[in-house]
């Protein structure tokens, strides 16, 4: 019998600048990296009952009926049957519910889903603010593509990943993270204008590295602090009677200041100044203006911190031990990169100094808490791409 094999890859993403700005309608500076999951995705005889997922990372594995049923058994390979009774979906494993959640998003386009046998990898950072489930979702959205004979454009395939977190994942994100991972160019960074998607391309000078270093504080966007950020800016974007804080700008809120409470008047100061440093940040960029971009980095890391309150004593040691490295030691600037509360930490360097600053931050770090960070620099890197062949 000939069997088709479908090998699809999608990169995380860090965020240079514009953090928490994508579900405003504003701007995001992101970049795909060099670290990727890989899926692989065969077709099982058609009166299989259950369609398998299987992560080689985790060593997990969850089987998904048409119904919805997904449910976790202790088995630990792809060929062995379910040792458990089906559950509700809530036993299954987390990540599974990234896979069911886009599966479930192709059903709803009206079509039939075949059974099949999914095995997941992966080098992107599991719950460290790059964006694996995004990587997970755009992977598994390419190779079904595959599987079900359709096609659909990177703008769609990025909205149906975004979806399948809303409805499946109970996240309620923006699109920043499946757009870099649909969209990235190697050597690119991406100016997002969340308002319309559209994506200006900026070419990252071979002069820079992009240094991630990871807290190994594990943050939770499901735990409720994002959602209340959210909460936050649709009750500003009442009180000021506009569509998005994208439609004002520092000065006239804070002209409005008095309309607002306390707290939603900082988290609207902080989506509002950093979408200006975002843009600001891609021009510098354009220009060659590396210590401009990382001054803008330094501002955008004191207003998380600060006004929107999602950054935590691990990270900010972080970035104050990367930032403190200055420009003559290699730094132009470091912040916090994703939804927050933990996770990682963008440097932006000079190519030349990326080892050595890496290991200073990484040494300082363990010093001051005891934890021994992860790290890799990388450059921007290409989005997700598949592969098909007979068997
Ligand atoms: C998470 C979300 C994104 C974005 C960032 C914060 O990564 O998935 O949509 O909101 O947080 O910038």
């Amino acid at each position: 019998m000939i069997n088709k094999v479908v090998v699809a890859r999608a990169p995380g993403r860090v965020n240079l600048i514009g953090e928490h700005t994508d579900y405003n309608e504003g701007f995001t500076l992101p970049l795909a990296i060099e670290r990727y999951t890989t899926v692989q995705l065969q077709r099982l005889p058609l009166d299989s009952n259950a369609s398998r997922f299987h992560s080689v990372a985790l060593g997990q594995s969850a089987w998904w009926t048409p119904d919805g049923k997904s449910f976790l058994s202790a088995a630990t390979t792809l060929s062995s049957e379910p040792s458990a009774p089906a559950t509700a979906n809530d036993s299954a494993p987390p990540w599974s519910k990234y896979v069911a959640g886009v599966i479930h998003q192709f059903a709803k386009l009206g079509l039939s889903i075949p059974p099949f046998e999914l095995s997941i990898e992966t080098d992107v950072p599991l719950g460290g603010g790059v964006s694996s489930s995004a990587a997970l979702e755009v992977a598994v959205a390419m190779a079904m593509q595959q599987l079900l004979v359709t096609h659909l454009d990177g703008l769609a395939i990025a909205q149906l990943c975004q979806r399948a977190e809303h409805e499946y994942a109970g996240v309620p994100c923006g699109l920043m993270d499946q757009l870099s991972s649909v969209f990235g160019r190697t050597n690119e960074l991406m100016l997002m204008d969340c308002r319309t998607n559209q994506l200006e391309f900026i070419p990252a000078s071979s002069e820079l590295a992009f240094i991630v270093i990871n807290s190994r504080v594990k943050h939770n966007l499901a735990d409720g602090e994002y959602r209340q950020r959210r909460q936050q800016c649709e009750a500003a974007c009442r009180l000021l009677n506009v569509a998005s804080l994208r439609d004002i700008d520092v000065s006239r809120l804070e002209a409005a200041q008095s309309k607002l409470p306390e707290v939603v008047y900082r988290r609207a100061r902080h989506v509002v100044s950093e979408n200006a440093r975002t843009v600001q940040a891609a021009e510098c960029l354009k220009a060659g203006q590396w210590e401009q971009v990382g001054q803008l980095m330094n501002a955008s890391h004191t207003s998380m911190r600060e006004d929107y309150e999602i950054t935590c004593p691990e990270i900010d040691t972080l970035v104050a031990l990367a930032q403190e490295i200055r420009v003559d030691g290699g730094v132009y600037g470091a912040r916090m990169t994703g939804g927050g509360f933990g996770g990682c930490i963008v440097i932006l360097g000079k190519a030349t100094h990326a080892d050595a600053i890496a290991e200073q931050v990484v040494t300082a770090y363990r010093a001051a808490t005891g934890i021994q960070a992860d790290t890799f620099t990388t450059r921007p890197a290409a989005g997700a791409w598949e592969l098909c062949s007979n068997v």
